[in-house]
């Protein structure tokens, strides 16, 4: 393989405009092959904008020009296309969440696993140090034992066309915010959560999910309450609350590239601040896909982020199980 990665997109999406593909565009070692639309003129559009060739889906998984496929499509056609990208011996950067079913995921990470792949998602937060940070802290024993882990991610509403409030497209609140959170806790505890409740508000109308929260608990019994949703002001944050310490990371799951995130600290005599370093999230998340797929399969590199889409995959889908239903309204933009 070239030194280079080339790479096609599948999905004229909002994320790739806004995101991906900029971030792409400014990589020395990416060339943006192609992009497909299910609408010529769309991939027209986007391929004058990006400086590649327009395409449909089959043509970019098929080409022989593209090494790896960048999925930006509705949650449901993640399974479909990762599917058959990784079949046709494609690298594939995801859009979170690969999907919310824990039967696809598995099969999904065990043929990355058997045709030696790279298979990411796109959860960009966890590519911000600011999160090795406080796996650090904890580490330390500078929480003393940890009790509880709470973990916020919601904005307001959204236009109602969005592809979030269709439920036949893989929408809802869980699937979309929900993720993030779980991801967090994943991320910080490892395998092996459980989950002990949830409730999901669900319009009815609409038939999606637009907020909820769930508990779940570590097997050492950290308890770890996960809240998400689009009927909400903007949150983005974490709190960790130990026996001798508690922390919250404010902005933890979107900063803006140049924003530095606030770590307070709150001890029974003593509080302190420690600002995070600014950090281009989305880049870095892209820079390591295109590391990990020019360097060649590396299993030991890839396991976790396989361990992560199964165990998120599989606790969005017990949340979804065990959620109680409470009514709710989708709201207007
Ligand atoms: N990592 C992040 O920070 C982040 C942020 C936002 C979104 N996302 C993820 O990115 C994905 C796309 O989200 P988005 O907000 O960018 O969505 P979007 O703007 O609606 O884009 C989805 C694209 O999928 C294609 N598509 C194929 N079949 C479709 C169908 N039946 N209905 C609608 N669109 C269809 C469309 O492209 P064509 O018409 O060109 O084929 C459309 O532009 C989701 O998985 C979402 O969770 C990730």
């Amino acid at each position: 393989m070239s030194r280079r990665l080339s790479i096609g997109v599948l999905g004229c999406s909002a994320i790739a405009r806004r995101r991906t593909l900029p971030v792409m565009l400014g990589l020395d070692r990416v060339r943006i092959a192609a992009v497909a639309s299910r609408s010529a003129e769309r991939a027209a559009e986007y391929a004058t904008e990006f400086g590649c060739t327009p395409a449909g889906y089959d043509e970019v998984i098929e080409r022989s020009d593209v090494d790896a496929v960048y999925i930006c499509l509705p949650n449901v056609l993640h399974d479909e296309w990762t599917r058959r990208a990784l079949e046709a011996g494609k690298h594939v950067l995801c859009e979170k969440p690969l999907t919310g079913d824990a039967t696809q995921a598995k099969n999904l990470t065990e043929l990355a696993v058997t045709r030696r792949l790279v298979l990411r998602e796109n959860f960009a937060f966890l590519h911000h140090p600011q999160h090795e940070r406080v796996r650090e802290l904890v580490a330390e024993g500078r929480f003393g034992e940890l009790r509880t882990l709470t973990a916020s991610f919601g904005f307001p509403p959204l236009p109602e066309t969005d592809i979030r409030y269709t439920a036949s497209l893989g929408g809802g609140a869980l699937l979309d915010a929900g993720v993030y959170p779980i991801r967090l806790a994943w991320s910080l505890f490892g395998d092996g959560l459980s989950v002990l409740g949830a409730a999901l508000r669900v319009d009815r109308r609409l038939g999606v999910d637009v907020g909820g929260q769930a508990l779940l608990a570590t097997p050492r019994g950290v308890l770890t309450s996960l809240e998400f949703g689009f009927q909400h002001t903007y949150r983005s944050r974490y709190q960790l609350w130990g026996s001798s310490a508690a922390m919250c990371l404010d902005h933890a799951f979107t900063p803006p590239p140049a924003h530095r995130c606030p770590l307070d600290i709150e001890e029974q005599d003593h509080s302190e601040r420690l600002m995070m370093p600014a950090v281009h999230q989305f880049e870095r998340s892209i820079d390591s896909f295109v590391d990990a797929a020019l360097g060649g399969y590396a299993p030991e590199t890839e396991r976790p982020w396989l361990s992560g889409a199964r165990e998120t995959a599989r606790l969005a889908e017990e949340i979804r199980a065990v959620a109680t239903i409470l009514p709710g309204e989708a709201g207007a933009a």
